[in-house]
């Protein structure tokens, strides 16, 4: 075709091919807008790191016991006495906050760009599913050593699970199997944590092949989308996520080595104690932000709805962003949705920092700033700005 540049001269369709081949050149071929940037290779780290927690996470089932009184020695033999046991366990949690802080990135930038906006709104609602089922996987894991805050951790939510109205207690019943956290817990979140992995895993392929079919977002919008704005998957990105992946591999290996304590709890290595309340329980560190907003609401139900609809409300997102097509949040002079997207970042980390302080004192009035701040953006900035935009007003 006259005009084509040579390097998609080089690839042409492969309707005619059968098998892997087949399979393996659509992918290499695949054209791709030339702009993408370097928060487009998180989508290739998610997948090393997934691959990575599959993988450790096989080889640690082998030799976990899911028994109140034996889960935390069994823990504690893997780290001791068998061949590389410790490296075996550090990969997985360490890969555990890694794949948190990929997702987190990975969802900042859909906000950003307007990722979520047709006709890719059926992929970010698989994403949005994707972020539910890796949080409940990640939760669940952490009970499974049984140390001091995996019991207690179980303890808060089978009671913020109790506080829903009517059906609450039966809920709490069912998610710990009994009145108090004890072998049947272990035994719930160790099928929970194996089957979700899994299902993780077919529901990241959906992910993907969907984006095949509805071809990436650009950061320079409608524009970079078109044909002759494109480049093909192989070199040029396979290049640039393998460098992304090598680099995240780097921070990783460092954090894992150096600085362990950034991402573990030290109260987790005393084995749990039914009779010994912690006077600081509080969640992983990717689960704060929620632990804040729950605190932040005196009621215990209110708290709930708000913390899981802080989740919840991403579903929305392409809905309550009804903006034209060419207006981006992050691109040109956008001032507005630049100041916007602050806002959420920052309500996002202050909501975290009170639920690492209990939300109390000062920490109170600031989770509830942080929060409606948080649901600010969602309710208010996104429904506004849309309609910004599509009176053709530059913001
Ligand atoms: C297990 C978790 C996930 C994995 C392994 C994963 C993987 C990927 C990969 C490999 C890509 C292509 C490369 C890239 O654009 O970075 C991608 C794109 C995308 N993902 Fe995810 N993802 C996950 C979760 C999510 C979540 C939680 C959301 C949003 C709520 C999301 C929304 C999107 C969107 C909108 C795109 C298309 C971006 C574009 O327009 O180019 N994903 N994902």
């Amino acid at each position: 075709m006259a005009g084509t540049p040579s390097y998609q001269k080089q690839h042409p369709p492969t309707g005619s091919s059968v098998g892997v081949s087949a399979f393996v050149k659509e992918y290499m071929g695949f054209l791709l807008p030339r702009d993408l940037n370097i928060l487009w290779t998180v989508g290739a780290m998610l997948l090393a790191v997934l691959a990575l927690m599959v993988m450790s996470g096989l080889s640690l089932a082998l030799s976990y016991t899911p028994d109140a009184t034996l889960a935390f020695h069994s823990v504690e033999a893997l780290e001791r006495r068998l061949p590389a046991g410790w490296l075996l366990r550090s990969l997985h949690m360490t890969g555990a906050s890694f794949f948190m802080a990929a997702l987190y990135l990975h969802v900042f930038r859909g906000l950003c760009y307007g990722s979520y906006r047709a006709p890719r709104r059926g992929l970010w609602l698989i994403g949005t599913a994707l972020l539910v089922m890796v949080m409940v996987t990640a939760f669940a894991g952490y009970v499974l050593p049984w140390g001091q805050m995996s019991y207690w951790g179980a303890d808060v939510a089978g009671k913020a699970v109790g506080a829903v109205p009517v059906v609450g207690p039966f809920l709490e019943r069912v998610f710990l199997g009994g009145d108090a956290p004890g072998t049947a817990t272990l035994h719930r979140m160790f099928v929970l944590h194996f089957t979700l992995a899994f299902s993780i895993v077919g529901a990241v392929i959906l992910h993907v092949a969907v984006l095949h079919a509805k071809g990436s977002s650009s950061p320079s919008g409608r524009i970079g989308e078109r044909p002759d704005r494109k480049l093909p998957f192989y070199p040029y990105f396979t290049i640039k996520d393998t460098l992304g992946v090598v680099l995240m591999a780097l921070l990783f290996t460092l954090v894992m080595c150096f600085w362990p304590g950034l991402i573990t709890e030290s109260a987790n290595y005393r084995p749990a104690n039914p009779l010994h309340t912690p006077a600081d329980i509080e969640p992983e560190w990717y689960f704060l932000p929620f632990y804040g907003m729950l605190q932040a609401v005196p009621s215990k139900f209110g708290g709930l709805v708000v913390s899981a609809g802080a989740v919840v409300i991403l579903f929305c997102v392409p809905w309550l962003d009804k903006g034209a097509a060419s207006q981006l949040p992050w691109a040109g002079r956008r001032w507005l949705a630049r100041v916007a997207l602050g806002v959420l970042v920052v309500s996002f980390i202050v909501a975290g920092l009170a639920g690492r302080h209990h939300v109390q004192g000062p920490w109170l009035l600031a989770g509830r700033i942080a929060t409606l701040g948080y649901y600010a953006y969602f309710l208010a900035f996104l429904p506004f700005y849309a309609r910004l935009g599509r009176r053709g007003e530059d913001a």
